[in-house]
């Protein structure tokens, strides 16, 4: 495991970090998207069609979280990133009950995300947040990236898509 989550400090609690919806307007903080996605054509294609989101702090972006709309009901969380040097620290967990949050108060019953085989501490996080596995996406990393993706002496090769009911109103 990454010695950052080893022994960590919760800078989130009690700190002055803002939630808050990017504007259509506002630059596209690829370098944070990149951490969490390194095809700039897939993420190019759904941030037109997503709504974006941000953690701040003191006009500093933290990290980063899209939504994009599967169905009237349904909403998957296409990308998640937190700057390297604050992760760790509760904003990944922060940026995801946020957007929970606000797939609720938007009446939609169901949200999800997908990560790679190979992703063992984000596979944690989701389902410590309430996500359980619900389909596995036999090759998509092998078929949609050109170079192989190996992460924890793990190639990347299926993704497995979490997915969480939520409360309606
Ligand atoms: N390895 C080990 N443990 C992890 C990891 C990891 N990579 N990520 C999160 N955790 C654990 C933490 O230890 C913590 O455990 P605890 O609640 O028991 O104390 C819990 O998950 C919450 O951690 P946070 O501090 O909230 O997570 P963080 O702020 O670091 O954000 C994120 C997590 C977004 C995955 C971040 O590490 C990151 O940006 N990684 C690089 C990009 C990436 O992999 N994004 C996800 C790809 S999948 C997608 O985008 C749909």
């Amino acid at each position: 495991m990454d010695e950052k989550y080893k022994n960590k400090e919760r800078a989130v609690k009690g700190t002055n970090i803002i939630f808050k919806s990017l504007g259509k307007n506002d630059p596209i903080p690829y370098e944070l998207l990149l951490l969490a996605d390194p095809s700039k054509d897939l993420v190019d294609e759904y941030v037109k069609l997503s709504d974006i989101f941000i953690a701040m702090q003191n006009e500093e972006t933290l990290g980063i979280i899209v939504l994009f709309p599967l169905t009237n009901e349904a909403v998957e969380i296409k990308n998640i990133a937190v700057k390297p040097e604050f992760q760790g620290q509760g904003i990944g967990s922060y940026l995801i009950k946020n957007v929970i949050k606000a797939a609720s108060l938007n009446n939609q019953k169901s949200i999800c995300i997908g990560t790679a085989n190979s992703s063992v501490g984000q596979l944690y996080l989701y389902q410590k947040l309430g996500f359980e596995i619900t389909e596995i996406r036999k090759n998509f990393f092998t078929e949609n990236y050109s170079e192989p993706i190996y992460e924890n002496g793990i190639q990347a090769k299926h993704m497995i898509v979490l997915t969480r009911e939520l409360e309606t109103n």
